[in-house]
């Protein structure tokens, strides 16, 4: 889809001029001013390939202070500048709407500290999650978040979009474990909030003002983050479930009897479990069931984790709470269990057209929202389908039809967003507005909290030049 399915018009921005781009070369140097049609195509389409822009130009710097001289040049001709990381967002805010510039932080990838003792990891935005777990791993630390994307997206785009993931129940959200955030602002000034340190309560925390900001208050250029010990044993139960209530059951006895070595509670439906064995090369470790669960121990003790954990699953399965399970400990099996989770988005996309929600509602309430969708639905789409981050009270809502379908999509928005308001939850747990999705905010966020926001773009941004058309919904 262009912005003209959305009716989106586009903004009083200035055109790209020849001079733009000589100044640009200077700052940059010829090679990472890219103007080229193809090569420009991946970085207009969103991972999803749900929205595509126009843009015709791709700039990639490489220091902080790059980054700032082309923003102050942009901000004074009035060029939009859409921001881009490993663009694997979920809501069509990495692409460009219309022909705004694309910066991408694809050669900001230094690592400048890891300390061993303290467990911060200093870094420029542009380094691969994963990338920069392999470094962390080295000295026994890892990363306090991870995503199925974790090959692709970039820590500030982790940070733009305070990404939550598999372990947010363990480690907390993203916003916690930042320590300290470098971004260039729409007037090109660089603000240093690059702290290490753990405790700093010295005035407004600023840096919380980009983590979750999508971009359109800044470009976030470097950032400090609290990584945590990666555990000396890993532990992951594969669950068959019958029921939804047991699921709830299950997430609850687990808190209870794995405590503190409890690092991940995940659920997925059997449509999830079609999409990834039929679509990919996954095959269900065990028998068929409505429901299946991970639940994963990470500690220090191997000896105690096994034993608390195998108590527990004697316990669930002796209940009758869980029906068939499966357990991995070595790094193989671990891989390829996560792998039937991780790759359910990768699965949907085989099927057709994907409508995506991510939704935070009370757990009592979060699979009826499902069924609900599945009896609107059953006869306009292919498959209906739940799954997510059970722990932490977020679920993944996805619907498949062959292709777009504006119809469909119509029996889709507003029930959902209405849906979610009516039990007070949230229309977007971690994926962020985007384009996609910013005009449904009102639903769930109060309009004082809005118009704040408003306020506080309009302050930083007055030209509105980051990333327009996105994360705010029309005032
Ligand atoms: P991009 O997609 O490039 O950008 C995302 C947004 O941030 C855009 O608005 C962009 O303009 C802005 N941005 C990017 N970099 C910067 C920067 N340096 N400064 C300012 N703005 C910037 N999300 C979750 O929360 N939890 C999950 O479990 C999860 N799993 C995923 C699994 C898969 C397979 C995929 C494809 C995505 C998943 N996501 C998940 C979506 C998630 O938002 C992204 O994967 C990730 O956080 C975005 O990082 P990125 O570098 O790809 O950013
Ligand atoms: C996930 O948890 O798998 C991601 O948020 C991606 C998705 O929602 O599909
Ligand atoms: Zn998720």
């Amino acid at each position: 889809l262009t912005a003209g399915a959305y009716n989106v018009k586009r903004g009083d921005f200035a055109q790209i001029t020849d001079n733009d781009l000589t100044h640009f070369q200077s700052i940059i140097g010829k090679d990472h001013v890219i103007t080229d049609h193809n090569d420009l195509e991946m970085y207009n389409m969103d991972w999803m390939r749900s929205v595509r822009g126009q843009s015709k130009l791709l700039l990639k710097p490489k220091t902080t202070n790059e980054v700032s001289q082309i923003v102050k040049h942009c901000n004074e001709r009035k060029l939009a500048v859409c921001p881009q990381g490993g663009n694997t967002g979920l809501v069509g805010g990495s692409v460009p709407v219309f022909d705004e510039i694309v910066l991408s932080t694809q050669r900001m990838n230094n690592i400048i500290l890891i300390d061993p003792v303290s467990g911060v990891l200093v870094c420029q935005a542009g380094c691969i999650l994963e990338a920069a777990n392999n470094q962390l791993s080295k000295h026994s630390l890892m990363a306090p978040l991870d995503l199925g994307a974790k090959g692709s997206c970039h820590l500030g785009g982790n940070i733009s979009t305070n990404a939550g993931g598999l372990r947010l129940l363990r480690y907390g959200s993203l916003r916690g474990s930042v320590l300290g955030v470098e971004a260039v602002l729409p007037s090109g000034e660089i603000l240093d909030c690059l702290s290490e340190l753990r405790k700093d309560n010295t005035g407004y925390d600023l840096k919380q003002l980009l983590i979750g900001s999508e971009g359109t208050l800044g470009i976030v250029t470097a950032l400090a983050i609290q990584c945590v010990q990666k555990p000396l044993s890993t532990n992951l139960a594969f669950l068959g479930v019958e029921s939804f209530s047991n699921v709830l059951s299950l997430l609850r006895g687990a808190r209870r009897d794995l405590g503190e070595i409890l690092s991940a509670v995940e659920f997925m439906d059997q449509d999830c479990m079609r999409l990834v064995t039929t679509h990919l090369d996954c095959s269900n470790p065990i028998s068929s069931h409505p429901f299946y669960m991970l639940i994963e121990t990470s500690g220090s003790n191997t000896g105690h984790d096994e034993e608390k954990l195998s108590a527990f699953l004697d316990k669930i399965m002796s209940s009758g709470l869980a029906v068939d399970g499966t357990l991995a400990t070595d790094v193989g099996k671990l891989q390829s269990i996560w792998a039937l989770r991780e790759r359910i988005a990768e699965a949907t996309l085989r099927e057709g057209y994907n409508y995506k929600y991510d939704v935070s509602l009370p757990t009592e309430h979060m699979y009826t929202m499902v069924e609900e969708s599945r009896k609107r639905l059953q006869d306009v789409c292919l498959s209906v389908f739940g799954y997510g981050h059970v722990g932490d009270g977020n679920l993944h809502l996805n619907m498949t039809s062959e292709k777009f379908d504006p119809k469909v999509l119509s029996m889709i928005e507003p029930f959902v967003y209405e849906w979610v308001s009516k039990y007070k939850g949230s229309v977007s747990a971690e994926h962020g507005m985007g384009f996609k999705k910013r005009q449904y905010m009102g639903f769930t966020k109060s309009k004082s909290a809005i118009t704040l926001m408003h306020r506080i773009k309009e302050l930083l941004d007055p030209n509105g030049i980051f990333n327009p058309y996105k994360t705010l919904p029309d005032p």
